[in-house]
């Protein structure tokens, strides 16, 4: 696929057939991600890969009840809410695979490097017409020490980009962007 493509193909996909993703093409997704520009070169992300539906299920029912219980008050607050209140609310949307990706290294652009190794992973997912979808409701919850029990992550990384990925049902709509500000200096 023309990256151009790739790039305006690319939607958050919320609903996927059953179909599991296999090893190969995990593993390409990843081979892709690390292509991506770090800091240093420091390269400091890890992967996980998690296909246990049982540990999906948890992760997603503790995520909601620490987004209830820690999130702030914001513009989204009612709508996090009741979508987080919601008992039948999988945060994973029952994706077949979720890819964490976490920083391990100590650094000041550990969290960029690991979100520009996630836009390659999730490209490269489009590019193989897979779904994908940055799920930023478990991020907190598997910072905290039940969270990185539930993976058995060390208690030093720092789990960065939970990123579901599966064969999509459908074609998510496009999503409307902003108007670019741009500042012309020069
Ligand atoms: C950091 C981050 C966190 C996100 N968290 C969630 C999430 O928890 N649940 C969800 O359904 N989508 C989540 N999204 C997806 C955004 O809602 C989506 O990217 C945005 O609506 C634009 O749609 P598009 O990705 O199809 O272009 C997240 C995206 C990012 C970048």
């Amino acid at each position: 696929m023309d990256l151009n493509d790739a790039i305006l193909g690319r939607r958050s996909v919320r609903d996927y057939t059953a179909q599991s993703v296999d090893e190969g093409t995990i593993r390409g997704l990843i081979d892709a991600a690390v292509q991506a520009p770090s800091a240093v070169n420091q390269q400091p992300w890890t992967f996980t890969v998690v296909r246990d539906q049982a540990v999906l299920a948890g992760i997603s029912r503790d995520a909601k009840s620490h987004m209830l219980a820690t999130m702030p008050a914001g513009p989204h607050s009612d709508h996090f809410q009741s979508v987080l209140k919601d008992a039948n609310f999988h945060i994973f949307y029952n994706a077949p695979v979720l890819i964490l990706i976490s920083g391990v290294a100590q650094g000041p652009w550990i969290v960029e490097d690991c979100a520009l190794a996630a836009e390659n992973l999730m490209l490269a997912a489009r590019a193989a017409h897979l779904g994908t979808c940055w799920i930023g409701f478990a991020q907190s919850f598997l910072n905290t020490s039940d969270g990185k029990n539930a993976l058995g992550l060390p208690t030093s990384w720092v789990a960065v980009a939970p990123i579901i990925v599966g064969h999509p049902k459908g074609s998510p709509p496009p999503v409307p962007r902003k108007e670019p500000e741009i500042r012309w200096v020069g």
